[in-house]
């Protein structure tokens, strides 16, 4: 693994347009479930019944009652080194674009310590520089059913009756603004995403399964236009097959260890 450890840094830093694509897995060792391995989210709970439009009809409560659970597990959670190496790099290099399938918000704070980490430094950096392509929504923000305003969001939920749901000042329910299965991704993102996956020399593909399209399918686009494919993961994942280097292990000791300065 060394080998290979050695040979994916020096091919990172020679790049000009790296793409990062993330998924649930990079955020696991802040303490935030996965949705398909051991103690995955769609291991306990049906998508059918908590992530689609049409549950959400027939039974907001149920469906803003885990989604404030999510909410809450999120807020507690802190960036772990996988973030913030991630975050650090793409503020002191050019040609990164970091899309991620992930809804909480652990990439943005990630940048966030890294900008103050080389403030410290006397090195200022703009942290939104560092910000993810965000395919499959944010569960830190909402989105207004009747007037589709958008707002932050902080929790808690009281899902006591349909009557103390989160409101919009329209008075409209709000839901929380992320992609439900049987949805379109968002065109812009997407646009995005795949223009800068097709031009990339690398894709680093860091904690994802690959499994749910059109978005898994970012790493095929940077792959059929040339690029490489770099998969770091502690277990299989749809991209083994194409994967030019194959990284075994968890993102927070992986990721720093393949993007910190030398
Ligand atoms: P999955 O749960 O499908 O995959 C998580 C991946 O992370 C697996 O390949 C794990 O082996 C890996 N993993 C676990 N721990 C890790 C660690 N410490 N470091 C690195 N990798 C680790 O999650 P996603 O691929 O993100 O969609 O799932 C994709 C989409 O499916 C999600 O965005 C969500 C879900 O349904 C929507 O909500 C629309």
């Amino acid at each position: 693994m060394r080998d290979e450890m050695t040979r994916a840094r020096n091919l990172l830093a020679c790049a000009a347009r790296v793409v990062v694509f993330t998924g649930a897995g990079v955020s696991a060792e802040s303490g935030i479930p996965t949705f398909r391995g051991a103690g995955g989210l769609w291991k306990t709970s049906r998508a059918e019944d908590l992530a689609t439009p049409g549950a959400f009809a027939r039974d907001p409560r149920t469906v803003w009652e885990w989604y404030g659970w999510r909410h809450g597990i999120v807020a507690s959670c802190r960036p772990n080194p996988a973030h913030l190496a991630l975050g650090r790099w793409m503020l002191l290099r050019d040609g990164v674009t970091l899309i991620s399938q992930n809804v909480d918000d652990l990439h943005e704070r990630g940048a966030r310590e890294a900008a103050l980490g080389l403030l410290r430094e006397g090195r200022p950096a703009d942290a939104a520089r560092a910000a993810p392509i965000r395919l499959h929504g944010s569960i830190c923000h909402t989105r207004c059913t009747r007037c589709a305003a958008r707002a932050p969001f902080r929790g808690p939920v009281d899902a006591t009756s349909e009557a103390t749901l989160p409101r919009c000042a329209c008075g409209g329910l709000l839901r929380p603004d992320v992609v439900w299965f049987g949805e379109s991704l968002p065109e812009d993102a997407l646009r995005a995403a795949f223009a800068a996956a097709g031009a990339a020399e690398v894709c680093l593909v860091v904690g994802t399964a690959g499994a749910v399209h059109p978005a898994a399918a970012v790493v095929h686009e940077t792959r059929d236009a040339g690029g490489k494919v770099f998969v770091v993961d502690p277990g299989a994942t749809a991209y083994d097959g194409v994967a030019d280097v194959r990284l075994r292990g968890g993102a927070g000791e992986i990721v720093p260890a393949l993007v910190a300065e030398s």
